[in-house]
């Protein structure tokens, strides 16, 4: 059993931890664009520095490993949780944030072009934090700037730091990855978060289901790039089939931002809800996951359930992103 030792008032100030300088580390200085360039070495230490971020915040809360160090927040599209959990991670470490969550507030809306935009924030910050509506947007963003650049979500494309802490939540609640069926429902075309997830769960030995409308299939590139790699993958258009087999349902709403014409998204608009009776068949062992922000297509009446997990999976959020700063700023 382990034992709680109270914080000294030295550790709350300069906490003692395995997170000196490491300026060597491969993560140093570096951008964080695509879920391509961990592998399973990287992700392992990611979590463990997300579990010992995890212990610290319980243990002290905030501390001052960033201490001095200044993130910018551009963030081109709404956005609550990955927005306020880069600011509070960076904030627990110590470290400032220049928050630009409304761009047309800033000069943006004057014109200004994406690589202006991010030399002038790095005149400021030590880091920048970048959602766009655009496909590459991220990557043309680390192209121009000097300092490390962090996609937080790149149109219909990617949104590596969201499938990082979902993959964080999944070994954290099941206790491991490979051996596990997943599910992912909803839109799987426009739903980066999956894209990413499918993209890192490639490197476990595990199934994946997709179920979604005919029109908001996984794109078949994906599907493509998973077979080739060994993946079991199978899809459905509902999910009474595979219910019983799930370890992880990851639910996803239907992007209506996504669509150009808004009829298409009525007619598939609210095709799935999970409720309490969807779970009669699934395992005692098993969770649901929602990136969020959900709209109707988890009922409330399931978040009582021991195995709606999404609650958990946003608090995982922040120390993953915790871990990703540190470790950028060469501080583990
Ligand atoms: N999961 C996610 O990206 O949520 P936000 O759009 O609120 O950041």
């Amino acid at each position: 059993m382990a034992i709680y030792v109270p914080p000294t008032e030295r550790e709350k100030k300069n906490p003692i931890l395995p997170f000196g300088d490491h300026h060597d580390s491969p993560f140093y200085s570096m951008d964080v664009l695509s879920v391509s360039q961990f592998g399973r070495d990287d992700l392992d230490y990611i979590f463990g520095v997300a579990k010992e971020m995890r212990a610290m915040v319980e243990r002290v809360g905030t501390f001052d490993l960033l201490k001095g160090k200044i993130l910018a927040n551009l963030f081109y599209e709404p956005s609550t949780r990955t927005s306020s959990s880069f600011l509070a991670a960076m904030e627990r470490l110590g470290g400032s944030v220049i928050p630009i969550n409304e761009v047309t507030y800033s000069s943006v809306s004057k014109g200004e072009s994406l690589p202006d935009t991010v030399r002038t924030l790095e005149c400021y910050a030590d880091v920048i934090v970048i959602r766009h509506p655009e496909v590459g947007s991220a990557k043309l963003a680390a192209k121009y700037a000097k300092k490390p650049v962090i996609n937080a979500g790149d149109g219909v494309g990617e949104h590596p730091t969201q499938a990082l802490l979902d993959l964080f939540t999944i070994e954290e609640e099941l206790g491991r990855i490979d051996g596990l069926t997943i599910t992912m429902l909803g839109d799987l075309k426009y739903g980066r978060t999956v894209h990413s997830l499918a993209r890192l769960l490639s490197q476990y030995d595990v199934s994946i289901n997709y179920i979604s409308p005919d029109i908001l299939r996984m794109p078949s590139e994906l599907v493509e790039e998973l077979k080739v790699g060994g993946i079991r993958q199978a899809e459905f258009s509902v999910l009474d089939p595979v219910i019983g087999e799930t370890d992880v349902l990851y639910v996803t709403r239907i992007q209506k931002e996504r669509f150009k014409d808004a009829e298409v998204y009525k007619q598939v608009k609210g095709t799935y809800v999970i409720t309490p009776d969807t779970l009669r068949k699934a395992k005692e062992e098993m969770i649901v996951m929602h990136p969020f922000p959900r709209v109707g297509e988890i009922s409330m009446d399931l978040d009582q359930d021991p195995r709606a997990a999404y609650f958990r999976q946003m608090q995982c959020g922040l120390y993953v992103r915790m871990a990703l700063l540190a470790m950028v700023f060469g501080k583990a």
